[in-house]
């Protein structure tokens, strides 16, 4: 079998965590592919609500719709993103919205998801080079990745952040009932069973809560690049 694990950089870390904006810009600075994780457990999560489907009554339901729908990762080699396909149609906005972000967590936690979550990410390997971010991509997905991540930031900074996103959050959301739903969400994605959020042994932690996008961008490709450089 060959070696490809210098082709993924992963990270992993809590939501709102600034993982996605510091994975695309580092994507795009090394010319690799972006693939966000999250956009997969949420538009199972959409899909699963569009059908009234209840993640703790209706689990078997929930997993048989990953067989009963189609769900691809297309390139886009424009701008080097990756986006869920959904029978065919992106569901990049629709996945956003405040109610999938809710219930999110509680479609995550079901371990056939993640299994064939998993699956589907690994097969992104054919991409080449890939910057891939979520929960267990460290861990579960490329355990074998030589450039590993784990991004954090204090739950009153996150939540700060997600207030500053657009439509993902409730209407009559406040700093503190954000920062209470961004705890709630940790303790859920770090407790469960399968997949947990945890940093990989060898994975370089970077707390962003003062730094800039530019300034976490720069810290992790002079990682990488070091890394990169030893190697060769
Ligand atoms: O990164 P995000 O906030 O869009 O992720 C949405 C949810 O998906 C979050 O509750 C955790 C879950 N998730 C996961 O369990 N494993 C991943 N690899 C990525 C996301």
């Amino acid at each position: 079998m060959t070696d490809n694990s210098n082709e993924q950089i992963t990270i992993d870390g809590p939501a709102a965590s600034g993982k996605s904006t510091l994975a695309r810009c580092v994507a795009l600075k090394v010319g690799a592919y972006c693939v966000n994780t999250g956009d997969m457990y949420r538009s199972l999560t959409w899909l699963s609500q569009k059908n009234r489907l209840d993640p703790v009554d209706d689990r078997a339901a929930i997993v048989r719709l990953l067989d009963q729908h189609d769900m691809q990762l297309k390139a886009n080699p424009e701008d080097c993103s990756i986006s869920v396909m959904l029978d065919g149609q992106p569901v990049r906005d629709v996945i956003r919205a405040s109610d999938v972000t809710a219930g999110v967590s509680h479609i995550a936690v079901i371990p056939e998801v993640r299994e064939w979550m998993v699956k589907k990410q690994q097969e992104s390997k054919h991409l080449g080079l890939i910057v891939m971010e979520g929960r267990d991509i460290g861990t579960v997905v490329f355990p074998e990745a030589k450039y590993k991540f784990f991004v954090t930031a204090s739950p009153r900074e996150r939540a700060l952040r997600r207030l500053r996103q657009d439509g993902e959050t409730p209407d009559n959301a406040n700093l503190e009932s954000v920062t209470n739903d961004i705890i709630k969400r940790d303790k859920i994605d770090s407790e469960r069973k399968a997949g947990r959020l945890k940093p990989a042994p060898d994975a370089y932690i970077m707390d962003t809560t003062s730094m800039t996008i530019d300034e976490a961008v720069n810290t992790l490709v002079s990682n990488y690049l070091e890394i990169l450089s030893m190697d060769s």
